[in-house]
């Protein structure tokens, strides 16, 4: 049967139709839709079927590519049972190096009835191309256990594909807490099957040092240990509030010495090759990170000549930086890197740079006579001139060297690569490229994945366009995209990959996808294609959050609650009585209507029976409220500034005012910075009876309130973050409220929609 009578060229995310297999083979038809994330760029769709079968082979053209072939017979063997062997030469399934076309990790894959060819131009190339062969097999492919009845049946196909980018990566802080070498090797599984291809290992931080370093034992015989601290009592707390074991401190990682029950692990530097070892064979790159001159406490508490003075501890705000003006401090830091160095292949270290408290630099006559001998004028530039040294020392050992971008104040070397990861310095990126400096994308607001997941946030990232605005000189030298998981709140591996899965899909897809496929409605479709190889091969995704129902929704009359699920696998279970669903609780599959106001309260399960998250969201019978009688004559909203440093919107109005401003629009006025605590009045005017739709998104807390009524609670300390709430009101003019607090840098904006679905422009008015 050909379902195409000419080739075609179509791109892989319009392959997800229905392909009926096996019409040319001896099989029976098999029905299988084929998802592959991230989007490839070109695939010609042919009409016949390849089956896998116990005696198959994979064959290697290049001894260097055994390794993958090993890897992918692994992949292969446990669902399907049969013995895959690896063989030199051409086999049923032929792995090679070639000239395509491409940035490094560029492949082209041929799948005919008789056999499956993968080209890389290199190694990088070939792991590639086993991922998307990975793919076209059912989800099922994924088990480690014999699976019975299925077809090991691939549509046949020619696909060409490369990266955009050069990095695909996913930082892991293993210092917060611990993740063993076989835990960071699961995370290192679910990179590869995305083709990402950069794992930034932060292995030091004032929490712990997780690195064997044979010359300085006490690092990790002292520093890799804890007494709990206020991060994992914090865990601990929500683990039991919230009924969730993810959020527990880990048995395994706990010990008792002496009477004092210590938290922690390190890795050796046997569990450091293990882990670069495999790493290695899925096209991974590893780049270490120890973290100076700041965030060392490990390092200033346990070694004598390592901080500017004897006493160590916590700053204002963050620890004791090594003292740069001690030929003692800078020796223990290269002593450290040196043995990395011989650990790590990988061209890049990660010297970090981050969060430097100078104010002990101010006071140290070393630091102080450092920066006389050198002309600096600036604690900053000593920081530089710091970052500059070991970046020498770096080059010398044929290492390249990245940093956070506080690298960048005080003097950017030529050479280095900037991490950027502070949002809030906007130009941070631009400036680096425009120096000449090449420039990877991690901005925290989209990219650092400790952070809440909501609704937008896989849509953040992956419409997030790194580059735009700057010269094509400038985006050449962009590396490429990363992702962060921090995890000061983030106890287990089974939170986790929680943390990371989905969004760790998006940042893939936009690393290596052509943007000229980007389609979010067909990225959505895609990934959620994904969820059931997800569950098969055991990863703690977050199932993205439910579709169909704000946080608060009006109806007049009766009420219809539809509601979507972006993963198919998942079912969901809801109670009206406030209490956690349960799988025995009511399950959600058809729309519900209701005519009274009614509380929902919905669970999402993964097939494993495991809980997702919990949403509330209120259904609410009402009226049109009625608009006030006299109109408000000024233009705009008022707004108040309070001089505000707590966290809760309920208090604002007790910090003292700043300022009044008048505004056309939600929004935080220009002159407002630093401790910000705002109140907005005036009045809302509805161009009709409606229930009308408010988003209202903020960076820290917000509070919505209409007609004396909160119609959105955004409140609390939290990163960008948009709640949407519903009010029927009549034509007319209608008193409103946004509270809103934020300290460094966030964001404010309210957007309105009517029934029809259309934005209602603002003409806002304030009485006073
Ligand atoms: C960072 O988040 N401090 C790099
Ligand atoms: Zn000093």
């Amino acid at each position: 049967m050909m379902r195409h009578s000419k080739k075609r060229l179509m791109t892989a995310c319009m392959l997800a139709g229905v392909l009926m297999l096996g019409a040319c083979t001896d099989t029976p038809p098999v029905t299988k839709e084929v998802s592959i994330v991230p989007a490839i760029n070109q695939l010609e769709e042919t009409s016949n079927a390849f089956v896998l079968k116990s005696n198959t082979t994979i064959g290697v053209t290049d001894n260097t590519l055994t390794p993958a072939a090993e890897y992918l017979a692994q992949l292969l063997s446990p669902a399907t049972g049969y013995t895959i062997r690896v063989k030199e030469g051409e086999g049923t399934i032929t792995l090679s190096l070639g000239n395509v076309e491409g940035k490094e990790g560029a492949y082209t894959l041929t799948a005919a009835s008789d056999g499956v060819n993968i080209t890389g131009n290199s190694y990088g190339g070939v792991i590639a191309g086993i991922e998307s062969l990975r793919q076209l097999f059912p989800p099922q492919i994924e088990s480690k256990e014999k699976v019975k009845g299925t077809d090991w049946a691939i549509p046949t196909v020619n696909i060409q594909d490369a990266p955009r980018f050069e990095w695909r990566g996913i930082m892991l802080d293993a210092s917060r807490h611990f993740y063993t070498k076989d835990e960071v090797k699961g995370l290192l599984d679910v990179m590869a099957l995305y083709k990402m291809n950069k794992f930034h290992w932060h292995l030091t931080d004032d929490q712990g040092w997780r690195i064997e370093i044979k010359k300085y034992p006490l690092l990790t015989e002292k520093g890799a240990w804890r007494k709990f601290n206020s991060h994992d009592r914090e865990c601990i707390r929500q683990s039991k509030v919230n009924d969730n074991p993810d959020m527990a401190i880990p048995e395994d990682k706990i010990r008792v010495v002496e009477g004092d029950t210590l938290y922690g692990g390190y890795y050796t530097q046997e569990d450091i090759k293990e882990v670069i070892a495999y790493a290695t064979t899925r096209g991974i790159d590893i780049v270490p990170e120890i973290d100076m001159p700041g965030h060392m406490l490990a390092a200033v508490s346990n070694y004598q000549g390592v901080s500017c003075f004897d006493e160590t501890g916590w700053g204002s705000v963050f620890s004791s930086p090594v003292c740069p003006g001690k030929d003692s401090a800078l020796e223990f830091c290269k002593n450290v890197y040196a043995e990395l160095i011989d650990l790590f292949p990988y061209k890049y270290v990660h010297i970090g740079g981050d969060e430097v408290e100078k104010t002990n630099w101010k006071k140290c006559p070393d630091c102080q006579k450092r920066m006389r001998d050198n002309n600096l004028k600036t604690e900053e530039e000593l920081q530089s001139w710091f970052i500059h040294d070991m970046e020498k020392f770096f080059n010398e050992k044929g290492k390249e060297m990245i940093g956070w971008d506080e690298i960048i104040e005080g003097g950017l070397s030529k050479t280095a690569t900037v991490m950027w990861w502070r949002s809030w310095v906007k130009d941070a990126a631009d400036k680096a490229t425009a120096q000449g400096n090449s420039v990877v994308f991690t901005p925290n607001g989209q990219f650092y994945l400790d952070y809440a997941e909501d609704k937008n946030s896989m849509a953040n990232i992956y419409n997030l366009e790194p580059g735009k605005g700057m010269t094509p000189e400038q985006q050449a030298l962009i590396m490429g995209v990363q992702g962060n998981i921090w995890c000061e709140w983030i106890p287990s591996n089974a939170r986790m990959q929680y943390m990371a899965v989905p969004r760790l899909l998006a940042i893939a897809e936009l690393g290596w996808s052509d943007p000229s496929q980007k389609d979010w409605d067909a990225f959505k479709q895609r990934f959620a294609g994904q969820f059931e190889r997800l569950n098969i091969m055991g990863v703690n995704y977050r199932i993205p959050d439910l579709e169909g129902f704000n946080s608060v929704n009006a109806f007049i009359g009766e009420g219809n609650v539809s509601i979507t699920c972006p993963d198919p696998t998942a079912e969901i279970h809801y109670t009206t009585d406030g209490s956690t669903p349960t799988l025995q609780s009511p399950r959600y599959d058809a729309p519900i209507q209701v005519t009274e106001t009614t509380d929902f309260t919905f669970c999402t399960f993964r097939p494993s029976g495991k809980r997702g998250d919990m949403v509330k969201t209120r259904f609410i019978k009402s009226e049109y409220t009625p608009a006030v009688t006299a109109a408000p004559s000024n233009p705009g909203l008022k707004a108040t500034w309070h001089e505000f440093k707590g966290n809760k919107c309920g208090e604002i109005e007790k910090a003292p005012i700043n300022g009044s401003y008048s505004v056309e629009d939600v929004m935080i006025p220009k002159k407002v910075k630093g401790n910000i605590g705002l109140i907005i009045k005036g009045y809302f005017n509805a161009p009709q009876d409606d229930i009308y739709t408010f988003a209202l998104l903020s960076d820290d807390g917000s509070i919505l309130t209409i007609e004396g009524e909160q119609v959105i609670n955004n409140d609390g300390p939290h990163g960008p973050r948009e709640i949407v709430g519903q009010k029927a009101l009549a034509k007319g003019y209608h008193p409103m409220e946004v509270r809103y607090f934020d300290q460094n840098g966030g964001q404010l904006k309210l957007k309105v929609t009517g029934s029809d679905g259309k934005e209602i422009p603002f003409t806002h008015l304030y009485a006073h």
